[in-house]
């Protein structure tokens, strides 16, 4: 079968890299992909915005699934239009994305189902919010509705910050007007990755992320900043509660609104000492969560995916390398601020030739035969290992290996587990 898949980061390398292994892969293209995703799959220039465009094109090369990496197509429709062409796709409807697109959405769906997640209150008047923010007083967490990249959450830990927060929004600083408060939530985070057919729930290996900027989880929060796989403080017994409380309930409840889900789903999870509790949804793989969960994928990913378009999920299962996977990011100085672009990244054979290493291109772009750095976060160097620690000195073997003075990355990514791992 020929293969569609949409988007350009690390992610779709990863995501890319496990599909053109697999057996019932013929040919695969990206769109737009990015230089590493050139290495093993055909870049295409098909303007993903253009649904009709994806289409046609999806018919000229008798695609039989189409992928989605990112957020933003699914959030506009792109699932519902292939749907309406007979086109195979593996990401939810627009209407099932607002789990992603709208924290309210999410957040009422909580409230219906008895979900655990954070006491929250929404608003669409400012003078209604400043005075939640009153009544509850800080730590407060004030989240802009719709998709802000990241970008419009802001854990208040005073006041006179979360009045701030306030005030952007209803300045239109993120593009809509409309927030949700919520209760600070204290415990650990973890991602939690499950696939679906809209009916039946195939919980995939935990990931665990870093997202401040900073060693020691410092500085202003990231897309993510490293990851591994598996999750020490994802126990069996927490995934169990975690699938039955939140992701289940969520699953039915859309199935019963008469729009399943299809895809991956992504649980944010703040792991309280009341249990797992939900701090948003994603209608996508996690970045870069998703390049660990690939290289310890055992099975055929596009079997997962086309079981979730097919409504088989029962069917079939995923196994995992018993290896634990680790990526550390390396992005562009001032991140997650604005970045410098066009510097030169040299050494990249050598490293991604080391043993158990992949390096997944994210924000590169190729400047005649040399690569350089296009975005913030620009490579995910993923090393395996039989534990935490042997993966994490394999990864930063291959981050030293890299020639690229403009570029800085955590040098701490994996420190929980390891914490665990000697026994501290
Ligand atoms: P979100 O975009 O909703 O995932 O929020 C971004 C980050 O803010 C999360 O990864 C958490 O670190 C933090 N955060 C979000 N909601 C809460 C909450 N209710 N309590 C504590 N931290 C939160
Ligand atoms: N790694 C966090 C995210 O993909 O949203």
């Amino acid at each position: 079968m020929n293969i569609l898949l949409i988007g350009s980061g690390g992610r779709e390398h990863a995501l890319a890299w496990a599909i053109a292994a697999s057996p019932l892969c013929e040919r695969l293209f990206v769109a737009p992909g990015n230089p590493g995703t050139h290495q093993i799959a055909r870049n295409v220039d098909v303007k993903v915005t253009d649904h009709a465009a994806v289409i046609a094109f999806c018919q000229d090369e008798s695609i039989g699934l189409v992928v989605v990496g990112p957020e933003a197509p699914l959030v506009a429709g792109l699932a519902d239009d292939l749907a309406k062409a007979g086109i195979k796709c593996f990401g939810p409807r627009k209407y099932a994305a607002q789990l992603e697109g709208s924290k309210g959405f999410t957040k009422d769906i909580c409230a219906r189902h008895g979900i655990p997640t954070a006491a929250y209150g929404r608003f669409t008047d400012k003078a209604a919010a400043l005075a939640y923010l009153d009544q509850h007083g800080a730590p407060i967490v004030i989240k802009a509705d719709g998709l802000a990249a990241g970008k419009g959450v802001t854990v208040a830990m005073d006041i006179a910050a979360a009045r701030a927060a306030v005030e952007d929004i209803f300045s239109g600083k993120f593009g809509g007007a409309e927030c949700v408060i919520e209760e600070f939530l204290e415990g650990e985070e973890a991602s939690f990755f499950v696939l679906t057919d809209g009916r039946n729930a195939l919980p995939l290996a935990t990931a665990q992320d870093h997202k401040r900027v900073g060693d020691g989880d410092t500085g202003p929060n990231t897309g993510g900043m490293g990851a591994y796989s598996p999750a020490p403080c994802m126990t069996p017994a927490l995934c169990d509660e975690a699938l039955e409380k939140i992701v289940k309930p969520t699953i039915r409840a859309l199935q019963d609104m008469g729009h399943p889900y299809v895809g991956v789903l992504y649980a944010g999870l703040i792991l309280t000492k009341d249990g797992p509790k939900l701090i948003e949804y994603n209608c996508r793989f996690g970045d870069p969560e998703c390049q660990v969960l690939m290289m310890r994928l055992k099975d055929d990913l596009v079997t997962l995916m086309l079981a979730c378009c097919d409504g088989t999920l029962d069917k079939v299962s995923a196994r995992w390398f018993d290896d634990v996977a680790l990526t550390v990011v390396m992005c562009a100085s001032g991140y997650p601020g604005d970045v410098e672009k066009g510097s030169e990244i040299r050494g990249l054979e050598g490293a991604s030739a080391m043993e158990g290493v992949e390096i997944f291109h994210a924000g590169t772009a190729a400047r005649n035969s040399v690569i350089v750095a296009s975005g913030g976060r620009v490579l995910n160097v993923t090393a395996r290992g039989r534990n935490v620690r042997e993966a994490q000195a394999r990864a930063y073997a291959a981050v030293d290996r890299i020639d690229w003075p403009e570029g800085f990355c955590r040098r701490d990514i994996g420190w929980r587990a390891i914490a665990r791992e000697s026994g501290q």
